[in-house]
C-alpha cells in the first residue's frame, strides 16, 4: 500500500495529512494524542469507518460517542452534548478528539476541540469526499446559527487528517457525486495537469474505484492544503475555492438546503460563474465546454430555484457583498482562477436564469 505524507503548518499548528487506501485499518501511530488518550465522536452513517479504525485505540479510548449528523444537527446543542460527555469521561487538556464522518461531524468535532478547556487536539476522518476534498482540510470549525450556516466558529486545525478512499464506499451515489464536484472545483482553480488527469479518470470514479477517487481527491487536497498554508485566515488566495459558491449558496438556500445538496448548488454555481468568466476573465469556450461536461457527467442535478426576486436578497447576503456588487471567482482558464471585487448582482440573477451543463446558445456563437 502506497501512504502519501504531507506535513503542513496552518497558522499556529504542524498538522499532518495521510492519504492512502486501507489507511482505516493502520491509523495507530498516526493519529495524535499527546496524553495517548482519545475521545473518538462518530455518526451513524459513518459507523463502519468508525468500525474500521476503532482498534488504533487499543484501551486508550475514554469516550465513543455516536451523534446526529445532519445538517440540522450542526447546532450549539450538538457541541453540548459533545462537551458533556467529553466531560463525564473526564476529558484533560492533553487528550484528544477523533472525528470521523462528512463535513458536519468534523466540523462539529473540531468546534468541539476548539472550545472544551480551551482547547484539546483533534484528528479528522473524513468520510466523505466532500470532506477528503475539502472540509476536513484547513482548520476551520463550526455550527450554524437559526441566521445562517456556519455563523459560529473557531480556527481550530486537526493535528492528523487521516484520508482513506474505501471510507466512502457506503456513501449514496447522490452524496458520492455530490462531493465530487468540490473535488473538482479544486483542481479547476490551480492545477490544469490534474484537471486534464481527473477528466480521463472520471468514468472509473463513477464506477467507484478507489484508486481513481484517491488520485483526484489527493489533488484536491494538496491544492486546499497549498491554498489554507499561504492564507490561513482567508485574506487572499484561499476566497479561491469559494468557485461556484456566490450563487451556490443562493441556490441551496433558496432551496432551503433540502432541494439540493451542497456540491450540487455549487455545480450550478459554477456552471452560471462560467458564462461571467468568459465576459470577463476571457475563459474560452473549449475551456468551460470541459468544465460543463464534467459537471454534466456528475450530474444530473436537480434544477435549482432561479427566480430573481428569490435569489436577489439571498445574494446580497454573501458575506462578500459590497454596493457594486458581488466579489465573484472567475475562471481564466482550468487551472487558474482569479477574484473580480465588484460583479453587478444583475449579472448575477442574468447567469443564474441561464446556467446550465450543456454548451450555452451565448457560447456557441463564439
Ligand atoms: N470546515 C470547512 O472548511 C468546510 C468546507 C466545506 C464544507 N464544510 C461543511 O461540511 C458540511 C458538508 O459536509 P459533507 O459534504 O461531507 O456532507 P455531510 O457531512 O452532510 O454528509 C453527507 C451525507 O452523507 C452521510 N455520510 C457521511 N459519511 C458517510 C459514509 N461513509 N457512508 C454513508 N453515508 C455517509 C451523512 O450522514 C450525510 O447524510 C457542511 O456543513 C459544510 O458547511 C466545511
Ligand atoms: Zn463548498
Amino acid at each position: 500500500v502506497t501512504v502519501e505524507r504531507i506535513a503542513l503548518r496552518v497558522g499556529e499548528t504542524e498538522s499532518v495529512l495521510w492519504l492512502g487506501r486501507g489507511l482505516l485499518g493502520d491509523a495507530a501511530g498516526r493519529l495524535v494524542s499527546p496524553s495517548g488518550r482519545f475521545l473518538l465522536v462518530s455518526s451513524r452513517a459513518a459507523r463502519s469507518s468508525a468500525d474500521r479504525l476503532r482498534p488504533a485505540f487499543g484501551r486508550a479510548l475514554i469516550l465513543d460517542l455516536e451523534i446526529e449528523d445532519s445538517e440540522e444537527a450542526k447546532t450549539l446543542d450538538s457541541v453540548r452534548e459533545i462537551a458533556d460527555r467529553a466531560f463525564h469521561a473526564g476529558v484533560r487538556r492533553d487528550d484528544a478528539f477523533v472525528a470521523v464522518g462528512g463535513g458536519v461531524v468534523t466540523d462539529l468535532v473540531g468546534f468541539a476541540a476548539a472550545i472544551v478547556l480551551r482547547g484539546v487536539t483533534w484528528n479528522a476522518v473524513p468520510t466523505t469526499v466532500a470532506g477528503m476534498a475539502d472540509a476536513a482540510i484547513g482548520g476551520k470549525t463550526g455550527v450554524d446559527h437559526s441566521l445562517g450556516k456556519n455563523l459560529l466558529g473557531a480556527f481550530h486545525p486537526p493535528r492528523a487528517v487521516v484520508i482513506d478512499p474505501s471510507a466512502a464506499a457506503t456513501l449514496p451515489d447522490r452524496d458520492y457525486r455530490s462531493g465530487l464536484v468540490e473535488a473538482f472545483k479544486g483542481v479547476w482553480i490551480r492545477d490544469a495537469e490534474s484537471s486534464a488527469r481527473a477528466e480521463e479518470l472520471l468514468p472509473a470514479i463513477l464506477t467507484r474505484d478507489e484508486e481513481a477517487l484517491l488520485e483526484l481527491v489527493a489533488a484536491a487536497a494538496r491544492i486546499k492544503v497549498d491554498i489554507v498554508c499561504s492564507d490561513p485566515k482567508e485574506r487572499g488566495e484561499r476566497r479561491l475555492l469559494n468557485f461556484g459558491h456566490t450563487l451556490g449558496h443562493a441556490f441551496e438556500a433558496a432551496g432551503s438546503y433540502r432541494e439540493l445538496r451542497h456540491g450540487e448548488a455549487v455545480a450550478w454555481g459554477i456552471a452560471a460563474a462560467l458564462t461571467i468568466s468568459r465576459d470577463r476573465a476571457g475563459l474560452s469556450e473549449a475551456h468551460a465546454a470541459r468544465v460543463r461536461e464534467v459537471l454534466a457527467l456528475l450530474g444530473p442535478f436537480p434544477e435549482p430555484v432561479r427566480s430573481a426576486e428569490i435569489l436577489r436578497p439571498l445574494l446580497s447576503r454573501d458575506k462578500k457583498a459590497t454596493a457594486r456588487g458581488l466579489a465573484g471567482v472567475l475562471l481564466e482558464k482550468i487551472g487558474r482562477a482569479r477574484v473580480d471585487e465588484d460583479v453587478p448582482e444583475a449579472e448575477w440573477l442574468a447567469a443564474a436564469a441561464t446556467a446550465s451543463f450543456g454548451v450555452s446558445a451565448r457560447g456557441s456563437s463564439r
